[in-house]
């Protein structure tokens, strides 16, 4: 899904990629310049230097405690960089929050909040309602419509603590999409959900490909990177090696991220496949 320019002209014609010019609108959704973050001082992001770009579906992967979820609440303001600086859309976070969706990963939640699943998709308008105004019928009627996309509509009155994970999921993209953001950071969306679930979140994110918008999304299974994913960032501590997934998600690019633990999954790869065409004896 990457447009570069000549795209864009076909497209559009020159009129319109001057009119993009004009608006010095950046190519670039979240940029990562020098980034070093510590925790109780001890570095767990070092020197990060990468460049997202835009409309595009965006995996960061690698080992776990690789930085991967610090690196998402690092670009979200959560955490103090130690240096370095992060900007999207071409300004520090604190002026682009409006544009930004968060969908945390579902552990770090304490479901038994006694909130209806509704409410948890309304909380998704709150940023465009300012402190005083309260949600009213058209941010109802967004929040039904979101909760639609991932086929959650029979459960809006149901309390949030009483769904499986995978609706709690499913209810948390809703969130998202009801605040209608620029660009998402989804932390492990598929992780313990379902084949159903699974299905329905890929086609939400390719909904909001096809609507313009960005999504990063920390993912943990490498098999699925290159069917749902344009292009990858591979982390571990240090970056390394990001772009799109055709020329950056090489087995020597994932030795260097994952190291040996990369090489016994491939042998037990190997191990399962040459059982499985030997012949028995
Ligand atoms: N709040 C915290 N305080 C101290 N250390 C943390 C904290 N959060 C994460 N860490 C440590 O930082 C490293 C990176 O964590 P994390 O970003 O969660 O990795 P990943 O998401 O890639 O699994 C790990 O070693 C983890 O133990
Ligand atoms: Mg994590």
């Amino acid at each position: 899904m990457r447009r570069p320019v000549e795209q864009l002209v076909q497209e559009g014609g020159a009129g319109r990629l001057a009119e993009a010019s004009a608006r010095a609108e950046p190519a670039v959704s979240v940029e990562v310049h020098d980034v070093t973050v510590a925790y109780n001082r001890k570095p767990v992001l070092w020197d990060v230097d990468v460049s997202l770009p835009v409309g595009e579906l965006i995996a960061i992967v690698g080992p776990n405690g690789a930085g991967k979820s610090t690196l998402l609440k690092a670009a979200l303001g959560l955490i103090p960089l130690a240096s370095g600086r992060i900007t999207i859309f071409g300004r520090p976070i604190r002026q682009a929050r409006s544009m930004v969706g968060y969908v945390p990963q579902r552990e770090s939640v304490d479901w038994d909040f006694p909130v209806s699943v509704l409410d948890v998709v309304l909380m998704g308008r709150y940023g465009r309602l300012g402190w005083v105004r309260r949600p009213g019928r058209i941010d109802r009627e967004v929040a039904m419509a979101c909760l639609g996309k991932v086929g959650m509509t029979a459960y809006a009155a149901r309390q949030i603590s009483q769904l499986s994970g995978g609706q709690q999921q499913r209810v948390f993209l809703a969130r998202a999409l009801a605040q209608d953001a620029s660009l998402y950071f989804m932390d492990e969306p598929f992780a313990g959900v379902d084949a159903a679930t699974e299905k329905a979140i890929v086609e939400v994110l390719r909904q909001l490909r096809a609507a313009g918008k960005t999504v990063v999304a920390v993912h943990h299974d490498l098999q699925t990177v290159p069917e749902y994913f344009d292009h990858v960032v591979l982390l571990n501590m240090r970056l390394i090696a990001a772009g799109p997934v055709s020329s950056t998600f090489t087995h020597a690019n994932l030795q260097r991220t994952y190291g040996g633990r990369l090489t016994l999954l491939d042998e037990a790869a190997e191990s399962v496949r040459r059982n499985a065409t030997e012949p028995l004896v």
